[in-house]
């Protein structure tokens, strides 16, 4: 089978606007894989860390990138998807703020970007795959069939985020945590490759104020439309 004729269904948006809550219902709903998108560059950005090399030379981030050997582990029925890098699961630990602002720096390098590319393709596999990231519609899967583009007001996100944390265990400020997805927002939305932006052909939903439920049955029905 082509993978052009596996569908895919694209899920971008800034940081907190329910990307990753809702692909994943949706996934499990249509019985279709899952690519967490944004988890494998803060995967790179925490073997960078880890192997302690200066996180601004491109050069070696991008030979971590093609190197560190990243692996998903669904356990299936829509729960959280553990995330090993070179066989330690590091699920939690790529999720704390420090690894977000690195995820965000590092996906910033083209090259970064393109040693990730075949690693992505590889998800589409059928029955479809529900892809979650900045730009899974723009460039990863141009071809998709459904497209959508998620946001919610800074605040909302702000405080979704922060209700997160806080079940983790995690005390943050509300408004350093805010002023934080801001900064992150505008240096993905900004940069010159892969930015943060909606496909011509996505469907744009505002997330304010709607139930994840609400959003699920909005893009189950879409898909299911055809
Ligand atoms: O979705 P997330 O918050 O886990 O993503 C972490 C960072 O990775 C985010 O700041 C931007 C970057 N990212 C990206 O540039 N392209 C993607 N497709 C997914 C994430």
């Amino acid at each position: 089978m082509s993978t052009v004729a596996i569908p895919v269904l694209t899920v971008d948006g800034p940081s907190g606007a329910g990307k990753g809550t809702v692909s994943r219902l949706i996934a499990s709903r249509l019985g279709w894989h899952l690519l967490d998108s944004g988890a494998l560059y803060r995967a790179v950005g925490y073997a960078a860390c880890m192997s302690g090399v200066d996180m601004s030379n491109v050069e070696v981030v991008t030979r971590i990138a093609t190197m560190t050997r990243i692996v998903f582990h669904d356990p299936g029925a829509g729960g959280e998807i553990r995330v090993m890098v070179n066989g330690a699961d590091v699920t939690d630990e790529i999720r704390t703020e420090a690894c977000s602002a690195t995820a965000s720096a590092i996906a910033a390098m083209p090259s970064v970007r393109e040693a990730l590319l075949d690693k992505q393709h590889s998800f589409r596999s059928p029955p479809g795959l529900v892809a979650d990231g900045r730009d899974m519609g723009t460039v990863i899967f141009p071809d998709a069939a459904y497209k959508v583009f998620l946001t919610a007001s800074t605040k909302e996100r702000g405080r979704r985020r922060y209700k997160q944390l806080k079940e983790k265990g995690v005390m943050v400020r509300l408004s350093d945590l805010t002023r934080e997805i801001e900064a992150r927002d505008a240096r993905d939305a900004s940069r010159k490759v892969a930015p943060l932006r909606p496909a011509r052909d996505a469907l744009q939903i505002d997330t304010t104020g709607r139930s994840v439920e609400n959003v699920v049955e909005k893009i189950v029905a879409l898909v299911c439309s055809g």
